[in-house]
């Protein structure tokens, strides 16, 4: 017997999740490939982080079910503290919505190409995952979806890696047809025109989840909220880490959410930078599709995302490709940064095509 042969069949099948690179600290890079925000949080959150650094507040564990962040919450977005769970990160939701809803050979499906998280945090769970293709509109498939009678449906709206938003309708039929729950991943929200949230109150099997690391500027707390009927939360909150969520985290969402106004000024910034990054690549012979996302999917000239993705960290700019599934591996993921940040990857992008 060796140690491979103690592990989960499951586990050792896998390959793991592969996030995107960090940068050493003090590294100098353009950093565009993990969709963080370019602008940092408003100062009234960085003040209550440097408040919460008290050590006789450090000593203690923080509130197990992070409930000053939920009724911060309830006050921002109009529900119940009950109807909230909060997450170590978007990530961590999800990984709780997985264990409540798909055990061993559960079928979770999802429209795809999307998150790819969502099948490693299914194997995990030693569920399988059928991903279907979004339909050409963009919409979800929801016919399907249906044929294979999941027991767990996620929607990632506006999706990763591509940024497209499905209508609210095309969610709001899958609530309506499935008998299963839908998790509705927001991550993005903050850059869409319109949320799913108001769907809540029609459909008792959709959950919501919302993260902190985009919209929100604070990636390295690490926050996620979630959102569905309260039955719901108290089943999540049954699987959750027992302090998820660390007092630092819950001091800077409690800000962060009594101070969304701070942020809007950052994301109207990231959206028309979005519109300016896009037709430049499209002039410059990219494919780009319309995002409702801080970043963009930009199929390259030659289509070879491989050696454009390498060209580019050559010069100092990181940016995300995927070489699986195929339908991808033609693309780069790009985030939205700065004005300055976005001219440095538009030079290099004239550099590379006519050296
Ligand atoms: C679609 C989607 N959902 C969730 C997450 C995770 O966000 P968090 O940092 O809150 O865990 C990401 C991160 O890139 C994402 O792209």
């Amino acid at each position: 017997m060796s140690i491979s042969d103690w592990v989960r069949s499951e586990i050792r099948a896998m390959a793991g999740y592969q996030p995107g690179e960090q940068p050493a600290p003090g590294e100098r890079v353009v950093k565009l490939n993990t969709n963080e925000n370019p602008y940092p949080a408003p100062p009234e959150v960085i003040e209550a982080l440097r408040e919460a650094c008290d050590p006789q507040c450090l000593r203690r564990y923080p509130p197990p079910d992070a409930g000053p962040v939920r009724e911060a919450a309830a006050r921002a977005f109009s529900v119940a503290p009950e109807q909230m769970v909060v997450g170590n990160g978007s990530d961590d939701l999800l990984t709780m919505v997985l264990r409540t809803f798909a055990g061993p050979g559960a079928v979770v499906a999802a429209p795809g190409p999307t998150y790819s998280l969502i099948p490693t945090l299914t194997a995990i769970q030693g569920a399988e995952y059928q991903e279907v293709p979004w339909a050409d509109t963009g919409e979800v498939p929801v016919a399907g979806i249906l044929a294979e009678s999941p027991n767990l449906a996620l929607v990632v709206r506006p999706n990763a890696p591509t940024g497209h938003a499905c209508t609210l309708q095309s969610v709001a039929a899958l609530c309506r047809d499935l008998d299963a729950p839908v998790v509705l991943d927001e991550a993005y929200a903050d850059f869409a025109a319109e949320d799913g949230l108001s769907l809540l109150a029609s459909f008792p099997n959709l959950i919501v989840l919302r993260s902190f690391s985009k919209g929100l500027s604070l990636a390295g707390l690490r926050l996620g909220l979630g959102f569905a009927q309260p039955e719901v939360a108290t089943e999540l909150h049954k699987v959750r880490d027992s302090y998820n969520v660390d007092a630092l985290a819950q001091a800077g969402a409690v800000a962060a959410l009594d101070n969304l106004d701070g942020f809007h000024e950052a994301w109207d910034a990231i959206k028309a930078e979005r519109q300016r990054l896009t037709e430049a690549l499209r002039e410059r012979g990219f494919e780009v599709g319309d995002s409702q996302a801080n970043f963009v999917f930009a199929r390259v000239p030659d289509g070879n995302g491989g050696a454009w993705y390498r060209a580019l960290k050559e010069r100092g700019i990181l940016v995300r490709h995927f070489d699986q599934p195929p339908e991808l591996a033609d693309g780069l993921r790009i985030t939205v940064g700065t004005p300055e940040d976005n001219d440095v990857l538009l030079d290099a992008v004239n550099d590379i095509a006519s050296p």
